[in-house]
Protein backbone atom coordinates (compact mmCIF):
# COMPACT_ATOMS: atom_id res chain seq x y z
CA UNK A 1 0.00 0.00 0.00
CA UNK A 2 0.97 3.62 -0.74
CA UNK A 3 2.43 5.18 2.43
CA UNK A 4 2.51 8.70 1.00
CA UNK A 5 0.15 11.33 3.18
CA UNK A 6 -3.21 10.77 1.97
CA UNK A 7 -4.68 14.81 1.31
CA UNK A 8 -8.10 15.29 2.00
CA UNK A 9 -10.00 16.97 -0.83
CA UNK A 10 -13.06 18.45 1.13
CA UNK A 11 -13.88 20.51 -1.56
CA UNK A 12 -17.33 20.58 -3.06
CA UNK A 13 -16.65 21.03 -6.88
CA UNK A 14 -14.62 19.30 -9.63
CA UNK A 15 -13.13 22.90 -10.19
CA UNK A 16 -12.25 23.33 -6.92
CA UNK A 17 -10.27 20.03 -7.21
CA UNK A 18 -8.28 20.60 -10.48
CA UNK A 19 -7.46 23.52 -9.13
CA UNK A 20 -6.02 22.28 -5.94
CA UNK A 21 -4.46 19.48 -7.97
CA UNK A 22 -2.69 21.31 -10.50
CA UNK A 23 -0.35 22.56 -7.99
CA UNK A 24 0.94 19.37 -7.76
CA UNK A 25 3.38 17.77 -10.62
CA UNK A 26 4.02 14.41 -8.87
CA UNK A 27 1.61 11.57 -8.35
CA UNK A 28 0.01 11.92 -5.01
CA UNK A 29 -2.77 9.65 -2.71
CA UNK A 30 -5.84 11.76 -2.53
CA UNK A 31 -9.16 11.09 -0.06
CA UNK A 32 -12.51 11.61 -1.70
CA UNK A 33 -14.88 11.64 1.11
CA UNK A 34 -19.15 12.11 0.78
CA UNK A 35 -18.65 15.72 0.06
CA UNK A 36 -17.09 15.07 -3.50
CA UNK A 37 -18.39 11.75 -4.07
CA UNK A 38 -22.01 12.55 -3.44
CA UNK A 39 -22.30 15.67 -5.43
CA UNK A 40 -20.06 14.31 -8.24
CA UNK A 41 -20.14 10.61 -8.57
CA UNK A 42 -17.70 8.48 -10.09
CA UNK A 43 -16.66 10.79 -12.71
CA UNK A 44 -14.72 12.85 -10.24
CA UNK A 45 -13.32 9.20 -9.49
CA UNK A 46 -12.63 8.82 -13.19
CA UNK A 47 -11.21 12.84 -13.60
CA UNK A 48 -8.58 12.17 -10.80
CA UNK A 49 -7.46 8.61 -12.07
CA UNK A 50 -6.43 9.75 -15.08
CA UNK A 51 -4.75 12.38 -13.80
CA UNK A 52 -2.40 9.60 -11.77
CA UNK A 53 -3.07 9.83 -8.77
CA UNK A 54 -3.70 6.75 -5.80
CA UNK A 55 -7.75 6.95 -4.38
CA UNK A 56 -9.27 6.54 -0.79
CA UNK A 57 -12.19 6.84 -1.51
CA UNK A 58 -13.55 7.48 2.40
CA UNK A 59 -17.47 6.69 2.47
CA UNK A 60 -18.10 4.75 5.58
CA UNK A 61 -20.88 2.36 3.94
CA UNK A 62 -23.12 0.55 6.58
CA UNK A 63 -25.85 -1.26 5.44
CA UNK A 64 -26.91 -4.84 5.12
CA UNK A 65 -24.02 -7.38 4.07
CA UNK A 66 -25.45 -7.85 0.80
CA UNK A 67 -26.40 -4.21 -0.30
CA UNK A 68 -22.89 -3.47 0.90
CA UNK A 69 -21.56 -6.58 -1.25
CA UNK A 70 -23.09 -4.86 -4.63
CA UNK A 71 -22.22 -1.62 -3.72
CA UNK A 72 -18.00 -2.60 -3.35
CA UNK A 73 -18.78 -4.56 -6.53
CA UNK A 74 -19.59 -1.19 -8.39
CA UNK A 75 -16.74 0.54 -6.33
CA UNK A 76 -13.96 -1.93 -7.26
CA UNK A 77 -14.64 -1.07 -10.70
CA UNK A 78 -13.50 2.27 -10.44
CA UNK A 79 -9.92 1.32 -9.95
CA UNK A 80 -9.74 2.37 -6.62
CA UNK A 81 -6.66 1.81 -3.91
CA UNK A 82 -8.49 2.28 -0.31
CA UNK A 83 -12.13 2.27 0.55
CA UNK A 84 -13.78 1.61 4.25
CA UNK A 85 -16.93 0.56 5.92
CA UNK A 86 -18.07 0.41 9.64
CA UNK A 87 -17.36 -2.31 11.67
CA UNK A 88 -20.30 -1.61 13.59
CA UNK A 89 -22.09 -3.13 10.77
CA UNK A 90 -20.84 -6.37 11.77
CA UNK A 91 -18.46 -9.43 10.77
CA UNK A 92 -20.69 -10.51 7.93
CA UNK A 93 -21.00 -7.31 6.49
CA UNK A 94 -17.37 -6.49 6.48
CA UNK A 95 -16.54 -10.26 4.99
CA UNK A 96 -19.35 -9.08 2.08
CA UNK A 97 -17.72 -5.84 1.85
CA UNK A 98 -14.62 -7.59 1.10
CA UNK A 99 -16.41 -10.21 -1.72
CA UNK A 100 -17.62 -7.28 -3.55
CA UNK A 101 -14.47 -5.75 -3.61
CA UNK A 102 -12.92 -9.58 -4.60
CA UNK A 103 -15.52 -10.03 -7.23
CA UNK A 104 -15.59 -6.44 -8.52
CA UNK A 105 -11.97 -5.85 -9.40
CA UNK A 106 -11.01 -6.45 -13.19
CA UNK A 107 -9.09 -9.28 -14.39
CA UNK A 108 -5.22 -8.66 -13.89
CA UNK A 109 -6.34 -5.64 -11.51
CA UNK A 110 -5.19 -5.22 -7.81
CA UNK A 111 -8.29 -5.61 -5.23
CA UNK A 112 -8.55 -2.06 -3.44
CA UNK A 113 -7.85 -2.39 0.27
CA UNK A 114 -10.26 -2.39 2.83
CA UNK A 115 -10.48 -1.04 6.09
CA UNK A 116 -12.96 -0.18 8.64
CA UNK A 117 -14.37 2.72 11.23
CA UNK A 118 -14.03 1.23 14.74
CA UNK A 119 -15.46 4.42 16.77
CA UNK A 120 -15.48 7.74 14.96
CA UNK A 121 -13.03 10.23 16.41
CA UNK A 122 -16.07 12.64 17.24
CA UNK A 123 -17.78 10.00 19.57
CA UNK A 124 -17.23 10.81 22.91
CA UNK A 125 -16.93 8.34 25.91
CA UNK A 126 -20.53 9.49 27.01
CA UNK A 127 -22.29 9.21 23.69
CA UNK A 128 -20.87 5.41 23.33
CA UNK A 129 -22.25 4.95 26.71
CA UNK A 130 -25.64 6.43 26.71
CA UNK A 131 -26.36 6.57 22.86
CA UNK A 132 -25.06 3.24 21.84
CA UNK A 133 -25.62 1.83 24.70
CA UNK A 134 -22.17 0.30 24.42
CA UNK A 135 -20.67 0.19 28.71
CA UNK A 136 -17.00 0.32 29.42
CA UNK A 137 -14.51 2.46 27.91
CA UNK A 138 -13.90 3.74 24.48
CA UNK A 139 -10.54 2.08 23.99
CA UNK A 140 -12.25 -1.18 24.59
CA UNK A 141 -14.62 -0.78 21.43
CA UNK A 142 -11.94 0.38 19.38
CA UNK A 143 -9.67 -2.53 19.98
CA UNK A 144 -12.75 -5.45 19.53
CA UNK A 145 -14.01 -3.29 16.42
CA UNK A 146 -10.51 -3.38 15.17
CA UNK A 147 -10.12 -7.36 15.99
CA UNK A 148 -13.07 -7.89 14.32
CA UNK A 149 -11.99 -6.40 11.25
CA UNK A 150 -8.84 -8.47 11.01
CA UNK A 151 -11.07 -11.57 11.64
CA UNK A 152 -13.57 -10.56 8.59
CA UNK A 153 -10.05 -10.52 6.46
CA UNK A 154 -9.98 -6.87 6.52
CA UNK A 155 -6.70 -4.89 5.79
CA UNK A 156 -6.53 -2.35 8.19
CA UNK A 157 -8.53 0.51 10.07
CA UNK A 158 -9.65 4.92 10.11
CA UNK A 159 -8.24 5.54 13.89
CA UNK A 160 -6.82 8.39 15.63
CA UNK A 161 -2.87 8.89 16.00
CA UNK A 162 -3.74 8.31 19.35
CA UNK A 163 -5.19 4.79 19.32
CA UNK A 164 -2.56 3.11 16.89
CA UNK A 165 -0.22 1.53 19.02
CA UNK A 166 -2.75 -0.01 21.11
CA UNK A 167 -4.31 -1.78 17.60
CA UNK A 168 -1.14 -2.48 16.46
CA UNK A 169 -0.76 -4.85 20.10
CA UNK A 170 -3.58 -6.60 19.02
CA UNK A 171 -3.92 -6.68 15.64
CA UNK A 172 0.51 -6.14 14.46
CA UNK A 173 2.53 -4.20 12.50
CA UNK A 174 1.08 -5.46 9.09
CA UNK A 175 -2.64 -4.06 9.68
CA UNK A 176 -3.17 -0.98 8.40
CA UNK A 177 -3.72 2.02 10.82
CA UNK A 178 -4.84 5.05 8.84
CA UNK A 179 -4.61 8.38 11.06
CA UNK A 180 -6.44 11.59 10.38
CA UNK A 181 -6.50 14.42 12.52
CA UNK A 182 -2.60 15.34 11.47
CA UNK A 183 -1.26 18.83 11.88
CA UNK A 184 1.69 20.48 11.60
CA UNK A 185 3.49 21.97 15.05
CA UNK A 186 1.77 25.36 15.92
CA UNK A 187 -0.52 24.96 13.34
CA UNK A 188 -4.67 25.86 13.71
CA UNK A 189 -6.68 22.53 15.06
CA UNK A 190 -9.92 23.56 13.46
CA UNK A 191 -12.82 21.19 14.91
CA UNK A 192 -10.17 18.36 15.61
CA UNK A 193 -10.36 17.90 19.08
CA UNK A 194 -6.43 15.60 19.31
CA UNK A 195 -4.35 15.76 16.91
CA UNK A 196 -0.69 14.66 15.99
CA UNK A 197 2.33 15.66 14.20
CA UNK A 198 3.35 13.51 11.17
CA UNK A 199 6.40 12.64 13.39
CA UNK A 200 4.25 11.25 16.42
CA UNK A 201 1.96 9.77 13.89
CA UNK A 202 4.71 7.78 12.71
CA UNK A 203 5.94 7.16 15.95
CA UNK A 204 2.95 5.64 17.27
CA UNK A 205 2.92 2.96 14.25
CA UNK A 206 0.64 4.60 12.08
CA UNK A 207 0.78 3.32 8.40
CA UNK A 208 -0.70 6.17 6.64
CA UNK A 209 -1.81 9.60 7.88
CA UNK A 210 -4.75 11.68 6.25
CA UNK A 211 -3.66 15.48 6.31
CA UNK A 212 -6.84 17.91 4.70
CA UNK A 213 -6.89 21.79 5.84
CA UNK A 214 -2.90 21.57 6.93
CA UNK A 215 -2.34 21.38 2.93
CA UNK A 216 -5.58 22.15 1.01
CA UNK A 217 -5.56 25.19 3.37
CA UNK A 218 -1.90 26.49 3.16
CA UNK A 219 -1.32 29.32 1.61
CA UNK A 220 1.54 27.40 -0.77
CA UNK A 221 0.57 23.97 -0.65
CA UNK A 222 2.95 22.53 -2.51
CA UNK A 223 5.44 23.57 0.49
CA UNK A 224 3.03 22.08 2.89
CA UNK A 225 3.09 19.04 1.39
CA UNK A 226 6.31 18.60 1.33
CA UNK A 227 6.81 19.66 4.62
CA UNK A 228 4.11 17.23 6.25
CA UNK A 229 6.14 14.53 3.76
CA UNK A 230 9.41 14.71 4.98
CA UNK A 231 8.44 15.18 8.10
CA UNK A 232 6.41 11.62 7.66
CA UNK A 233 9.43 9.81 5.80
CA UNK A 234 12.21 11.25 7.97
O1 LIG B 1 -8.69 18.93 7.54
P1 LIG B 1 -8.38 17.71 8.34
O2 LIG B 1 -6.91 17.29 8.26
O3 LIG B 1 -8.90 17.77 9.74
O4 LIG B 1 -9.20 16.56 7.57
C1 LIG B 1 -9.24 15.24 8.04
C2 LIG B 1 -10.01 14.40 7.09
O5 LIG B 1 -10.12 13.10 7.64
C3 LIG B 1 -11.45 14.88 6.82
O6 LIG B 1 -11.78 14.52 5.49
C4 LIG B 1 -12.27 14.09 7.81
O7 LIG B 1 -13.57 13.86 7.37
C5 LIG B 1 -11.49 12.77 7.85
N1 LIG B 1 -11.67 11.96 9.06
C6 LIG B 1 -11.38 12.44 10.33
N2 LIG B 1 -11.57 11.64 11.42
C7 LIG B 1 -12.01 10.39 11.26
C8 LIG B 1 -12.27 9.89 9.99
C9 LIG B 1 -12.10 10.72 8.89
O8 LIG B 1 -10.96 13.57 10.48
N3 LIG B 1 -12.13 9.62 12.32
Amino acid sequence: MNTKPIIALDFPTPEDVTAFLSQFDESLFVKVGMELYLQNGPSIIRDIKAMGHDIFLDLKLHDIPNTVKSAMKGLAKLDIDLVNVHAAGGLRMMEAALEGLKEGTPAGKERPALIAVTQLTSTSQAQMNDEQQIPGAIQDSVTHFARLAKQAGLDGVVCSVHEAKMIEEACGKAFLKVTPGIRLAGGETHDQKRVATPQVARQEGSTQIVVGRAITQADDARNAYQTVTQLWED
